[in-house]
């Protein structure tokens, strides 16, 4: 085993601490982690581990998401990278939005905000104080289907694409700030914000084609924050977890060709399984955490020197852990 592994299994173990990693982390981070899985499996698990510090391989926001739902704890990350989705979103912008709905003649009162879980706890907060709910691409289909009884409209952010293939899904109109004239925001079910994944905007409806000539029975599987015209064409839609579950019961005799991070897809399966892309696709920010960070960070716990901890201000906390409480309810 690599030497820095070796020192890492040694330092943990003197240490009352929980290693957890996202799957698109690298796999050398990946094989390190005590809990692995996607953004809700880990905001709900390692908020209910035992262990004083929890070491977060991922990206800020679910850092920030452990630390509001379990506050007694201390929670780290060898990196602090923000996800490029998230970066998109401020309570500002959040505000500037709300009143370009309102100018399309729908009052506050008649909106439900919903924040998919890719956004900083700051805008949890924003979206808990107007009554919202955090959504993630696990669980967006029943958490919109629900806020909907509401009777009210939905305002959602950050992630345009998972918006659009929501209401697709639902037999719903959608809408884009920004993009769409005031008429349409008007008469939308779900009114979405312009943000969207980089690395997700990669695949294309052209992939799809190239993948569908060269193999006539390819299997072509999705994350929902893919572009619309993409998820039109593909054979399955679903969240990292939700990919992982469908890709491996297929027969391995089955092409399939996935549009989500390298990483993950490249652990998954290796034979007759592609990446929708021409190019990697993987993510930056993700990417960032090293084992070098890993093992830094851990020293720095053993040293009380606690680098990179995340910290969240109380009001903040308090009506971040409103919204994200609520999607847990639901
Ligand atoms: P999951 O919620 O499926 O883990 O996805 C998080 C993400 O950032 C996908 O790009
Ligand atoms: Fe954010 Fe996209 Fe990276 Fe997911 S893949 S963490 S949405 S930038």
């Amino acid at each position: 085993m690599n030497e820095l592994k070796e020192k890492i299994i040694k330092l943990k173990k003197s240490l009352d601490v929980t290693i957890v990693a996202h799957y698109y982390q690298k796999d050398e981070v990946f094989d390190m982690a005590d809990i692995t899985g996607d953004s809700l499996e880990l905001a709900k698990r390692s908020s209910q581990t035992d262990t004083e510090f929890i070491l977060f391989c991922g990206v800020g926001f679910m850092g920030q998401s452990v630390k509001v739902l379990a506050p007694q704890k201390r929670v780290l990350m060898p990196r602090i990278a923000c996800c490029a989705m998230a970066r998109m979103i401020d309570v500002d912008y959040f505000d500037e939005n709300l009143n370009i709905i309102n100018k399309a003649g729908i009052h506050t009162k008649d909106i439900l905000p919903i924040t998919y879980i890719n956004s900083s706890a700051e805008v949890k907060a924003r979206v808990g104080k107007l009554d919202g709910i955090v959504c993630t691409s696990s669980n967006a289909y029943d958490i919109i289907k629900r806020a909907l009884k509401s009777g009210k409209k939905i305002f959602f952010v950050p992630d345009r694409c998972l918006g659009q293939n929501f209401a697709n899904d639902l037999g719903l109109k959608s809408a884009v700030i920004g993009i769409d004239d005031m008429k349409k925001i008007k008469s939308a079910d779900i009114i979405c914000y312009n943000g969207f994944c980089s690395v997700h905007q990669l695949f294309t409806v052209d992939d799809v084609a190239f993948y569908k000539d060269k193999y006539p029975d390819i299997i072509v599987a999705v994350h929902p924050e893919c572009d619309p015209s993409v998820v039109a064409v593909a054979d399955f839609v679903g969240s990292t977890s939700q990919l992982i579950k469908f890709i491996k019961e297929l027969d391995i005799s089955q092409k399939v060709v996935v549009g989500t991070e390298y990483n993950m897809v490249h652990r998954l399966r290796q034979k007759n399984t592609y990446t929708l892309s021409a190019t990697k696709p993987q993510c930056p920010t993700m990417n960032e955490t090293t084992l070098e960070d890993l093992y830094n960070t851990l020293k720095s716990i053993k040293d009380g020197k606690y680098e990179n901890e995340i910290t969240i201000e109380k009001d903040v906390a308090k009506y971040a852990k409103i919204a994200l409480e609520k999607m847990f309810e639901i």
